[in-house]
């Protein structure tokens, strides 16, 4: 669940590339694709072993002075530190790649790490977002992943769901972000006193809003505590309903307290990205007909008013014949991706081309 890049490189290196005017070239063969795994996986390694050499415990390395960032010592990059909780993120977010590329010794050797120096107890405030999708994230795939693995492989058998009680301690700090009129979360908490000092808070992006169902619901089932599940399902309920009536379109940036929007552009990437993404993967991960339907309407949408082959290009949620801007950014490169998961191939390999 935590973002792996990697495997959407591979998803897309597998898609064979071809126009009405071109022959269609050679599929690639056996020995390319393996070529490419080997490139993935020396890069994956190359990232990993300097995090782990250089800047563990910190949450990040600092790939040019090759040392750990802190929270609080290192010179602060205002709003995006929000992701650094003193909780060793980049090994949490690593541990289900090390299952991908098969690496169980190391697998098992980090989970033990994890359960030996990660804690959440902090005066940390922090972005509710990142921390749901890369800790919360990182804990319960690895979780899920250790459980399964267990009886196969025999240095993992000592594994008794510890990492599911990580998890839920840090799921029941972020609740109180969901302590608003509308249910739609503030888009940061302090770790260890929730809300304190965070009464100013009046905004959040559609993407921190939406991308919890997830974690949250996976969260509920491993632990039989239905209250993540149903925050972030409530979440989603409002955000559904502020979408723009006609134009089946999505905001950027939200009043928290009000529901009100406060921007009103509509794009596929910074802000609103991973909405569309979690409204798609509930369906896939829960089953539940009402997200397919409703990011059925949100894609219809994006095709027709965002979608300028071979561009990508934001209009105003209310008239989306507009555009509101004449750039893309680089969030967006992860909508070739979705398409793929939802089948829709031959506009992901265009818009994957063009980027
Ligand atoms: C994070 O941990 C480092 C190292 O222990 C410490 O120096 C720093 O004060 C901590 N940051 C915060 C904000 O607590
Ligand atoms: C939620 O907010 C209300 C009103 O601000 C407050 O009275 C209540 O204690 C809060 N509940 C939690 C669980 O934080």
């Amino acid at each position: 669940m935590a973002y792996c890049p990697v495997l959407l490189v591979f998803i897309l290196a597998f898609v064979c590339v071809s126009t009405e005017d071109e022959p269609v070239p050679s599929q690639m063969t056996k020995a390319e694709r393996i070529q490419l795994r080997e490139e993935a996986r020396s890069m994956f390694y190359h990232a990993y072993d300097a995090y782990m050499d250089n800047a563990y415990p910190a949450d990040e390395l600092m790939p040019l002075s090759c040392k750990g960032r802190w929270r609080g010592v290192t010179p602060s990059r205002g709003d995006m530190d929000d992701v650094l909780g003193n909780f060793s993120l980049t090994l949490v977010d690593s541990l289900d790649t090390l299952v991908v590329m098969g690496d169980f010794s190391e697998f098992n050797r980090a989970v033990r790490l994890v359960l030996r120096d990660v804690s959440f107890d902090h005066d940390i405030i922090v972005s509710v977002f990142e921390t749901n999708i890369r800790m919360l994230g990182g804990l319960l795939s690895a979780h899920v992943l250790a459980t399964a693995l267990r009886s196969e492989v025999p240095i993992l058998r000592w594994y008794d769901g510890q990492l599911l009680a990580l998890a839920e301690d840090l799921g029941r700090r972020l609740l109180p972000a969901f302590n608003t009129s509308t249910g739609i979360p503030h888009g940061r908490v302090n770790l260890r006193h929730g809300l304190r000092g965070l009464s100013e808070s009046r905004e959040t992006c559609t993407a921190c809003a939406g991308t919890m169902i997830l974690e949250m619901a996976a969260l509920s089932r491993l632990t039989g505590d239905p209250v993540f599940e149903q925050k972030a399902h409530r979440a989603m309920d409002r955000l559904w309903m502020i979408r723009h009536r006609t134009s089946d379109l999505m905001g950027t940036v939200i009043n928290i307290h009000s529901g009100d929007w406060v921007r009103k552009d509509s794009g596929v990437g910074a802000g609103i990205d991973s909405y569309y993404e979690y409204c798609l993967k509930a369906y896939i991960l829960l089953g539940d007909e009402k997200y397919l339907a409703r990011f059925t309407r949100h894609y219809n949408a994006v095709m027709k008013y965002i979608s300028r082959p071979p561009v990508m290009l934001a209009v105003h949620m209310h008239r989306p014949h507009l555009q509101s801007r004449n750039f893309m950014d680089a969030l967006l490169a992860f909508w070739p991706g979705l398409q793929v998961l939802l089948g829709d191939v031959r506009p992901a390999v265009e818009t994957h081309e063009m980027l």
